[in-house]
């Protein structure tokens, strides 16, 4: 079957398509990477996003974004499919988060967790007429999980080796890693987000710099890490939580942010957003000395995807951090699926199993009571006689 997988991370820079061949069931199941392609959000686009995400929205306009996300994400599989001359039986969207609380809290007398992802799914289904799997986290939040991590179903099926652990490692606006041990069943799977990823170095960058990002992290290269900034920040609750946990713009989005140049104060922009990338590095390896194993692992390999790939100084520092785990890092290109690709490669998976009503939320990964098929279905219609 050929399946596209649209991802849209917390980063909001745009649309990740994956067209797979995936063929096979289980532990056998087959997937061949056909065409990985992005678009980035108009800038306007990615205003409104962001502006929604820090709840400054209507109703109107919500619904209206929700309808205007579909057309988008069906333009960008519709240039994939184009670029690859191939044609997709099923399309698995994840949409763009505006709200994620994965676990619950009191609401009006009730315990609530609520996440929501928006991009209709009808508006794709129409335009593409093909059958397309959305809104996939609301199953497992429904059934006692966090409705987050997804993608360590993809991990496990890929990376499980009978002789040697595994440790997955994603950074998109936040970073969340999957350990999957030697020889391990899906019960044995550890997945939690460790932190923040590129958040708040996107978000720095675009109030110091002007810029959407830290282009291959050449700002923080030439900045001084702020040893007192780095030490509050990693003080923060979230770090000290044990998993399973999941992290958002709730927790690092722009009041974190606000907060972190507050208390940075004077110190040059430079050094700022080398303080912002040493946190990310140094949280990702404090999460897997506190949460995975401590000490040296000769037999632990370290695959790494997502955007943060490209930031060179993140790169660099979280090699430095993983240096005493006897941790190095390789991409995960080197198992068949580009860096850039991979969370977009996991909803075309997702959708797969849903399409034919098998489960994939990994209840070790979410914490939820039963594993269940997960995602909503939208049809194509059919012209009239
Ligand atoms: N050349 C680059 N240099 C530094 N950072 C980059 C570069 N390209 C992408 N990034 C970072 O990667 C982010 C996008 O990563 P992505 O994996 O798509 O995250 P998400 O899943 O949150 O959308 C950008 O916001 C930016 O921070
Ligand atoms: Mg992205």
């Amino acid at each position: 079957m050929i399946v596209a997988g649209v991802m849209s991370g917390t980063s909001v820079d745009g649309i990740d398509v994956a067209i797979i061949d995936i063929r096979g069931s289980g532990t056998r199941t087959r997937i061949q990477l056909v065409r990985h392609q992005h678009a980035s959000f108009p800038a306007a686009v990615r205003r409104r996003v962001l502006d929604v995400m820090n709840a400054t929205a209507s109703v109107a306009g919500l619904a209206q974004l929700n309808f205007l996300l579909g057309e988008l994400y069906a333009d960008a599989v519709i240039k994939a499919q184009r670029a690859s001359g191939i044609c997709v039986d099923l399309i698995g969207c994840h949409g763009q988060t505006i709200y994620h609380q994965g676990s619950p809290g009191r609401f009006l007398g009730r315990s609530i967790a609520a996440t929501w992802q928006i991009g209709e799914g009808a508006v794709i289904a129409a335009r593409l007429i093909k059958p397309v799997v959305s809104d996939f986290r609301v199953a497992d939040i429904a059934n006692g999980g966090q409705g987050a991590p997804l993608v360590p179903f993809l991990d496990y099926r890929l990376f499980r080796n009978a002789t040697r652990g595994r440790i997955v490692q994603n950074i998109g606006g936040i970073a969340n890693l999957t350990w999957v041990p030697p020889g391990a069943g899906e019960d044995d799977v550890l997945a939690f987000d460790t932190g923040p990823g590129n958040m708040i170095i996107d978000s720095l960058a675009t109030r110091l710099l002007n810029r959407p990002f830290d282009r291959n992290g050449s700002a923080a290269a030439k900045g001084q890490v702020d040893a007192g900034l780095l030490r509050w920040a990693l003080s923060m609750d979230f770090f000290k939580k044990p998993p399973p946990k999941t992290a958002g713009r709730e927790e690092f989005g722009r009041e974190f942010a606000n907060e972190f140049l507050r208390r940075a104060g004077r110190a040059r922009p430079h050094d700022i957003l080398a303080t912002a990338t040493a946190l990310t590095a140094h949280s990702i390896a404090a999460a897997i000395a506190r949460f995975v194993f401590s000490g040296r692992h000769p037999d632990v390999d370290y695959f790494i995807s997502g955007g943060g790939t490209q930031n060179k100084t993140l790169m660099n520092l979280l090699a430095l951090e993983l240096l005493p785990l006897g941790l190095a890092i390789r991409f995960t290109d080197e198992a068949g699926i580009p860096a850039q690709a991979k969370e977009a490669v996991a909803f075309a998976v997702l959708a797969y199993e849903t399409w034919h009503g098998r489960p994939s939320n990994l209840r070790a990964a979410t914490g939820a009571l039963r594993s269940v098929p997960l995602g909503k279905v939208s049809y194509p219609g059919r012209k009239g006689p």
